[in-house]
């Protein structure tokens, strides 16, 4: 099938990227010239596993181009998914300003039926809003909106696509419908087909599941700190019940990430709006704050005073296996130790070149690997569980300490080697050995 992405971002590329590989002949589209410059050159703007490869293979196969022209996607794409970026307004609801312009934008160059599919992750109800402005734009235009909410997890998000748990789908027409059941027919994976309004919220209300089973988890750690218990093994034990699962019961420093603060803070924002306020997901906020603070909190006791303390903090991205810094609790907490005079050494395997673009990016000091950054420090803090940092010798990083103070914030290593090796070390929920 001919298909065409508007937003060439994470979700965008790499949906238009498996869309290729699984036989469509798809257009991605993005205003930004660079970008578009940048992705024909066969490179890639974002640090994904497996992407770069699908991407020169398929622009190889003449399965996948890119454009700065709106009027060439829409010409090329029965369906047309739409992709940019819905960031969060100041008060948590969502700006839906790029929805609308590409609604807007794409509406006279309708000139024959097209399905456009909504993949951007949406309030409940934007759907109708969309079909109205391209009604307004362009009376005589035959087409129909699908609501086509995405679930793939940066860092695997090739694996997701070309696998998924399931492909969801809102439509009130049955024509569009049979062109989205083609569209998908390559994939294996159960079809939930919906009306627009459920598939629209099905996405909120999946993530902020997901951001409430890790807050629930974090919760019960600090209850096991206060207890005595293991967070480990009580988590095991409430994951093997298959209605509860183990997946998302990792506790750590919260989450974090472009998706679920955005989407829990839009969430609550609809639901007021709705006049059903959603006060639940208000708790999985503090409870994600909170995380962070009490473990800044620990580090303080231990060093007493941040100020001029050298810190080796190890991770800076949301989650391994991404380059993605956006609401990352990893920068959050080096922010707070810097604002509180630390001296933060910092490595991480992808993240290092965004870090230093930021502003707080030239308070930081970058190290080249994880022994570097831990040399001469006062306290070392893990912040995001890349593999690597397991398996580091950390007999010579406790030598090249200046104290071994070690804090695990993602519960990465195992208690009773550290404390064998000397170290001085805290995690979460776990139990103190000493
Ligand atoms: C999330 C969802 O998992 C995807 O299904 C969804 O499509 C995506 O948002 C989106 O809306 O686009 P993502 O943000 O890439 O995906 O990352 P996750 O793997 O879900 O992790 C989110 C945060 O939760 C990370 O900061 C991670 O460290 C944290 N987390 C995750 C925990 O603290 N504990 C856990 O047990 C699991």
């Amino acid at each position: 099938m001919k298909l065409t992405i508007i937003g060439s971002g994470y979700v965008g590329l790499t949906t238009g990227a498996c869309f290729a590989e699984v036989g469509h002949e798809v257009m991605c589209v993005d205003n930004d010239a660079s970008k578009i410059e940048t992705l024909r050159r066969g490179e890639i703007p974002i640090y994904e596993p497996g992407l770069a490869d699908l991407v020169t293979q398929n622009v190889a196969a003449d399965r996948l181009s890119f454009t700065t022209s709106t009027a060439e996607g829409v010409a090329h794409g029965d369906v047309v998914f739409i992709a940019v970026p819905t960031p969060p307004n100041p008060d948590g609801s969502v700006d839906l300003r790029f929805i609308e312009k590409v609604a807007r934008e794409i509406a006279p160059h309708i000139d024959s039926y097209k399905v456009i599919v909504d993949k951007s992750t949406v309030p409940v109800k934007t759907g109708e809003k969309v079909a109205e402005t391209i009604q307004r734009y362009a009376p005589d235009a035959k087409f129909d909106v699908v609501s086509n909410p995405e679930f793939l997890r940066e860092g695997s998000a090739v694996h997701d696509l070309m696998k998924p748990d399931r492909i969801v789908f809102g439509s009130n027409s049955d024509r569009a419908s049979a062109l989205m059941k083609k569209v998908y027919e390559p994939f294996v994976a159960p079809l939930l087909v919906t009306d627009i309004n459920s598939a629209e919220l099905i996405k909120h209300a999946a993530n902020s599941f997901l951001a409430l089973k890790i807050s629930y988890i974090n919760a019960i750690s600090e209850i096991c700190e206060a207890s005595g218990a293991d967070i480990e093994r009580v988590a095991e034990g409430i994951g093997m019940d298959s209605r509860i699962g183990q997946a998302f019961l990792n506790a750590g420093l919260g989450y974090g990430g472009s998706c679920f603060p955005k989407d829990i803070a839009a969430f609550i924002a609809i639901s007021e709006q709705l006049g059903t306020p959603f006060t639940l997901l208000k708790e999985v906020q503090k409870i994600n704050a909170h995380q962070l603070d009490r473990f800044i909190d620990r580090i303080r006791k231990s060093l007493w005073v941040l100020e001029e303390k050298k810190i080796a903090v190890w991770g800076l991205t949301f989650k391994p296996h991404t380059d993605d810094l956006r609401s990352s609790v990893a920068m959050e907490l080096v922010e707070k130790l810097v604002v509180e005079g630390a001296v933060v050494t910092a490595y991480d395997p992808k993240g290092m070149d965004r870090a230093a673009a930021l502003p707080i990016g030239s308070r930081i000091r970058f190290a080249n690997s994880p022994e570097e950054a831990a040399v001469g420090a006062d306290a070392l803090v893990i912040a995001t569980e890349w593999p690597e940092f397991e398996h580091v010798n950390f007999p010579r990083i406790r030598e090249s300490m200046l104290s071994p103070i070690l804090f695990d914030g993602r519960n990465l290593l195992d208690p009773t080697t550290m404390r064998k090796f000397g170290f001085d070390y805290h995690c979460i929920g776990r139990p103190k050995m000493d």
